[in-house]
């Protein structure tokens, strides 16, 4: 059974519809490829408290096996996105932006800007991805082949770790 997959957009400009969003475009494109099932789009402005009850929402009413958030990871006052990943989060999984910062910064130094973070709630993994499409798309490729048995560990449905 695919992975359900619900992208969630931090966006004031896009919220109020005088920006068009291409990070959540970008990031459905290579979930597809990759074989996951979107579950559900969501564009809310930069509002820790919206993020966070929406969040909860999808990992509480078991709405996807993974919530990619995009935008909202840097230095702009109104950036909260990992803020409010850390409200609802039970279990920080810090490799997941580590692994994206660490392939990031081979292609620009100003990856080390990201203040992304991953979690898990329930049985639902949150990754929170930047807000342009081509470094969303930087980082799915790099983390979107590791994450697949992350989630099946969540699912109950691992095989044994291939040390490779
Ligand atoms: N990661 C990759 N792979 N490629 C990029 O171009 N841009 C960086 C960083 N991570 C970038 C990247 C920049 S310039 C910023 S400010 C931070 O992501 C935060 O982005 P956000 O505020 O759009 O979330």
């Amino acid at each position: 059974m695919a992975f359900r997959v619900f992208i969630l957009t931090a966006s004031d400009a896009g919220s109020r519809g005088e920006r068009e969003d291409k990070s959540a475009p970008a990031a459905q494109k290579l979930l597809e490829e990759a074989g996951y099932e979107i579950a559900g789009y969501c564009m809310l402005p930069d509002e820790r408290e919206q993020l966070a009850a929406k969040m909860r929402e999808v990992c509480d009413n078991d709405l996807a096996d993974l919530l990619v958030t995009t935008g909202g990871t840097g230095f702009s006052p109104r950036d909260c996105t990992p803020e409010a990943t850390a409200d609802v989060t039970e279990r920080a999984v810090p490799g997941i932006p580590e692994a994206m910062r660490y392939y990031s910064l081979q292609i620009t130094p100003r990856a080390m800007l990201s203040r992304a973070s991953a979690g898990i709630r329930k049985g639902t993994l949150i990754v929170n991805l930047p807000g342009s499409p081509k470094a969303v798309a930087e980082c799915l490729e790099f983390i979107l082949p590791s994450l697949e048995h992350g989630l099946e560990i969540l699912r109950g449905t691992a095989h044994n770790c291939a040390r490779t």
